[in-house]
């Protein structure tokens, strides 16, 4: 059995790949802000930390995958602060457990809104500039979740290949779910008007939104030891949204 580490495992996308990996009978440290082995707020500095500490106590110093689920979509700087900085504290914070595992794995949630209308400014601030001024800029800015998502998937792209990952034989992917039925969409569903301009805004003609044991089985995948040579892609998982609203890609 492996050892799996899945941020947001006490709800939606998060909680059923838990369970489908327990069910596979893997040891998964789950971390929440509640309901987990480990409890964190991905949203500050000392949360990331805890996030660390915990997991390298709960684990004794190593672990074979690390999956960052986590995320929110609610107005402003805290959908910046847990959607790209917590992610990407999961990853780096936990490498050096993975460096201890022989078939290392890292895999994050993206989104379909990867791909959507996004923030320039807040992009840039979110890759290269202090995580302070990009909070500021969440502030104020408009599609700050979907830009979250681009600066995440972007930031897999860029560190696949370096030394840390690739170097170190740790393949590192994001799965970009198009519509799951879980807590957050029906939160934004409860709006008819957010509800219309969600679906209009990520069409899926391959079945609408779906479960999230679905988005389970490929992070499941991503994670395991079968994925030894797919690395830096952001794999759509979104009932055909993707090709809906880029068409050609090549
Ligand atoms: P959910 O709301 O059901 O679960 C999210 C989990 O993250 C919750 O258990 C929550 O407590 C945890 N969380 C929130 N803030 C946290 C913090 N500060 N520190 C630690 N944990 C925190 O949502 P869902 O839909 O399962 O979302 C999982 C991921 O999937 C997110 O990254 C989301 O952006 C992404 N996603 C979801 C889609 C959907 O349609 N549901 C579509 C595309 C992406």
């Amino acid at each position: 059995p492996r050892t799996y580490v899945v941020t947001g495992s006490a709800s939606g996308i998060g909680q059923a790949t838990a369970q489908l990996l327990k069910e596979r009978g893997h040891r998964v440290i789950g971390a929440d802000l509640h309901d987990a082995e480990v409890i964190a707020d991905l949203s500050t500095a000392d949360g990331r930390a805890s996030l660390i500490e915990g997991v390298t106590e709960a684990s004794g110093g190593r672990v074979d995958a690390v999956l960052a689920v986590a995320g929110v979509d609610i107005a402003g700087p805290a959908t910046a602060a847990i959607n790209y900085y917590g992610a990407i504290s999961t990853m780096t914070g936990l490498r050096p457990l993975l460096l201890n595992s022989p078939a290392p794995r890292v895999v994050a949630v993206s989104s379909i809104t990867s791909v959507h209308p996004y923030d320039e400014e807040l992009l840039d601030l979110l890759l290269d500039g202090e995580e302070a001024a990009a909070l500021r800029r969440a502030a104020v800015a408009g599609p700050v979740y979907a830009t979250t998502k681009r600066a995440l998937s972007r930031w897999i792209r860029r560190h696949a290949i370096t030394p840390d990952w690739a170097g170190a034989g740790i393949p590192l992917n994001a799965v970009a779910p198009g519509l799951v039925r879980t807590e957050l969409l029906k939160r934004l569903f409860d709006d008819p008007g957010t509800r219309q301009r969600i679906e209009a805004g990520s069409p899926m003609p391959l079945g609408g939104p779906y479960e999230p044991v679905a988005a389970a089985e490929l992070l499941a995948w991503l994670a395991g030891e079968q994925n030894g040579h797919m690395t830096g892609q952001t794999i759509f998982l979104d009932g055909g949204a993707d090709v809906a609203l880029r068409g050609d890609s090549t």
